[in-house]
């Protein structure tokens, strides 16, 4: 298959046959993308702080290092002589990626996933949101950032309560608060939190935060968005909920007016363009699957939250609502295969599809039963992600299942989740 757009000098992977993939972050989403690059011929690594790492079980070998120190980093790549990077997590040396990408590790230039310039953009929120707000003209909450806590108090008050405070380097809803009062104390309190539960040794003593106006959400969706030799599409809408910043349920088509899935798609196509045409100044493709965050607020508007260069949590639906899930047509964008709309469809019409994760609490070793129950539940199925222990609360499995309705869909996820036990030991 020929490049439809992009950089020739990077060659066509397919047509590469030693294309070499490392993993970077080996958990139930990398697990995922390993096996559709697996697939597809590809060696693949799964690296990660952690041994027996899901991903590890169907790679063809596992390493484990500390992904954010650049000499172990580089050192992994310069042995390891990938093809294609596939940074699962944020908390990666991003330097080095630049590095790998520009050829400065290894003899060749490296394809990462979507984009060395890319990565760097998201895990930031300062510069993510600076790109869409001020460079794209997209419409988010208002906000300001803060270096100090006199920064701070001034931007609380001119963004006003109710506001959200967040590290502008963390995820899954960590370090982040809600001010409903500019009152002094909780302030200071906010600014705490966000210091001691940023990702760690990202920027020295302090992180800056953003602090956001509050939105009133009605619901949120995300929008895949595939970048590929084919141009930039997006996906049918995936609704979803969120608890404390993780999300715990979501289903595929979400309903929504017309007017809304066309500004949600403007928004999600100016941003993944936004960021190819940085990702193209330095030479890079930038091509991959991007999970576009939005908020749909109760006047109806469409809000850009933030994206994630790479297959999204709620996107775990696809494994069983479109012809390619999200994890084949991110290994497909970086092989080089033209993606157009028709790639993106829905397995049929008229149906739901849902999925719900099976969060468990507890410190040790997990062991999941009830699976034959579970998948006795009408067009069940489940992904057991074999991780190999738990410290507190951790995402073991996903449940996943059709329906006529959201609601039917969504209430058999629910019956596949209590079919399934957990002990830990
Ligand atoms: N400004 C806001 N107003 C109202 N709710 C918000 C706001 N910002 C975030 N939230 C809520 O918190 C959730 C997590 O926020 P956000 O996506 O910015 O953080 P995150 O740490 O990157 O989370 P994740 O990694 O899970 O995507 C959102 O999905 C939304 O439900
Ligand atoms: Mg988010």
């Amino acid at each position: 298959m020929a490049l439809l757009h992009g950089d020739s000098s990077l060659g066509n992977p397919l047509q590469d046959h030693n294309v070499r993939v490392l993993l970077l972050g080996s958990g139930e989403l990398g697990k995922e993308v390993a096996i559709e690059f697996a697939r597809l011929g590809a060696w693949v690594c799964a690296a990660d702080a952690y041994d027996h790492a899901p991903a590890s079980y169907v790679a063809n070998e596992s390493r484990v290092l500390d992904m954010a120190d650049s000499e172990a980093l580089t050192a992994l790549i310069a042995n390891t002589r990938p093809t294609i990077i596939v940074p699962e997590i944020e908390a990666i040396a991003t330097e080095v990626l630049a590095a790998a990408a520009t050829g400065k590790i290894t003899d060749r230039r490296i394809t990462v996933a979507a984009s060395s310039q890319a990565i760097e953009i998201c895990m930031d929120r300062e510069r993510l949101r600076t790109l869409a707000a001020v460079d794209l003209g997209l419409p988010t909450t208002r906000y300001r950032f803060a270096g100090n806590l006199t920064e701070m108090r001034a931007a609380v008050a001119e963004v006003g309560a109710p506001c959200v405070v967040k590290p502008v380097m963390s995820s899954s809803g960590h370090g982040q608060s809600v001010i409903r009062c500019g009152d002094e104390i909780v302030i200071n309190d906010a600014w705490e939190i966000a210091q001691n539960e940023r990702r760690a040794a990202d920027e020295g003593d302090i992180s800056r935060v953003i602090v956001e106006a509050f939105a009133p959400i009605d619901y949120e969706v995300t929008l895949l968005t595939v970048s590929s030799a084919a141009g930039v599409e997006c996906c049918t809408p995936i609704g979803q909920r969120q608890e404390n910043g993780d999300y715990r349920e979501s289903w595929q088509p979400a309903v929504v007016p017309n007017d809304v899935l066309q500004e949600a798609r403007r928004i999600a196509t100016t941003c993944v363009e936004g960021l190819a045409q940085k990702a193209r100044e330095t030479g890079e493709n930038c091509f991959g699957v991007f999970g576009v965050e939005l908020f749909v607020l109760t006047d109806g508007s469409v809000l850009f939250n933030e994206v994630s260069p790479r297959p999204h949590d709620t996107g775990m639906v696809t494994m069983i609502s479109q012809n390619l899930s999200e994890f084949a047509l991110h290994a497909r964008a970086l092989l080089g295969v033209p993606l157009t709309s028709d790639c993106l469809e829905l397995r049929s019409d008229h149906t739901t599809w849902a999925s719900r994760p099976l969060v468990a609490h507890g410190y040790g070793a997990p062991a999941i039963t009830g699976i034959a129950d579970a998948l006795s539940v009408p067009s069940a199925d489940v992904r057991i992600f074999g991780k190999p222990t738990i410290a507190g609360k951790r995402r073991l499995a996903v449940a996943l299942a059709s329906g006529k309705s959201e609601a039917e869909a969504r209430s058999r996820t629910q019956k596949i989740v209590n079919s399934l036990e957990t002990n830990v030991s």
